[in-house]
């Protein structure tokens, strides 16, 4: 893990990023640690996101983090409020926890299904920015993003629930971005294209089926996304750099939805 930089890009903030425990989340949280961000880590992993939190630590970060159900109002606004308080400010939420859903039509879809969908990946994300807009205000504006998809903008067979959730995440942020520009709050979301995760190794059976079986064949650039890569313009969203950006989507889909 590489070193936390106090002259780094995102030196002097505090970040908040649930589904921070696997995955793109946590190369979340390692690349907001190295460009010198204090880190709050929340999953419903508690013990992972402790252990990503420790091993922060370990290389000069400021990090906390443990149990986030984004799921519940309560829970959120408490976690939201200790990362706060740990840090003595906030600046930067990631909302980018999301659930599996099974492949199914609308037809076939259980409804417990469809609504653990919602709730996790969209209603989650309302959750955070519920509790987490009042500690951004307080200190003077801040960065939102939000963890969409290229399945936000296309369709995908069998993954109405899931679709659903990423396209409302896009439209959840350009009205945000327009209801806070006033607050200087950036409101973006980041979509990935397929990136190798546990999430699609399990769909695919393993790294190397994900690669073949979705990475290779979808993606023009012939391969899957790597966390690390997606993490970067989670940086770039979060920083200086992206200052004239908000109410926008950006794209990082190996050129999968360009046909
Ligand atoms: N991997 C991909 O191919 C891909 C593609 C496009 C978009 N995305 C999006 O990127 C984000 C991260 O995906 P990933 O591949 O790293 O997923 P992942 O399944 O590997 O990790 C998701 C994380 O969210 C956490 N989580 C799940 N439910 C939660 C809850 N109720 N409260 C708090 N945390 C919860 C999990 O514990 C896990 O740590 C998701 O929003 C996903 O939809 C992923």
């Amino acid at each position: 893990m590489a070193k936390a930089s106090g002259l780094g890009r995102l030196a002097g903030r505090a970040a908040i990023i649930t589904g921070g425990a696997r995955g793109i989340g946590k190369a979340i949280c390692e690349a907001y640690a190295a460009e010198g961000a204090a880190v709050w880590v929340a999953d419903l992993h508690g013990g992972e996101a402790e252990d990503l939190a420790e091993a922060l630590r370990e290389t000069g970060a400021e990090a906390g983090g443990g149990y986030c159900d984004v799921r519940s109002f309560d829970n959120v606004r408490d976690v939201v409020d200790a990362a706060a308080e740990a840090f003595g400010h906030l600046d930067i939420l990631v909302g980018n926890a999301a659930t599996l859903t099974p492949a199914a039509t609308i037809e076939d879809l259980e409804e417990s299904d469809w609504t653990q969908a919602l709730a996790v990946n969209l209603t989650g994300a309302f959750h955070l920015c519920k509790h987490g807009l009042p500690h951004l205000k307080r200190n003077g504006g801040g960065s939102i993003i939000l963890t969409a998809s290229q399945m936000g903008r296309v369709g995908n067979a069998g993954s109405a629930a899931y679709c659903t959730t990423k396209g409302a995440l896009i439209q959840l942020a350009k009205t945000m971005a327009l209801d806070h520009a006033d607050d200087n709050i950036r409101v973006n979301t980041l979509s990935p294209g397929g990136t190798a995760t546990e999430r699609l190794f399990g769909r695919y059976g393993s790294p190397e089926g994900a690669e073949k079986g979705w990475g290779q064949t979808m993606h023009p650039l012939g391969r899957l996304g790597r966390p690390e890569e997606m993490a970067k313009g989670a940086v770039f969203l979060a920083s200086e750099e992206s200052s004239f950006m908000t109410g926008a989507d950006l794209l990082l889909d190996g050129g999968y939805s360009a046909r």
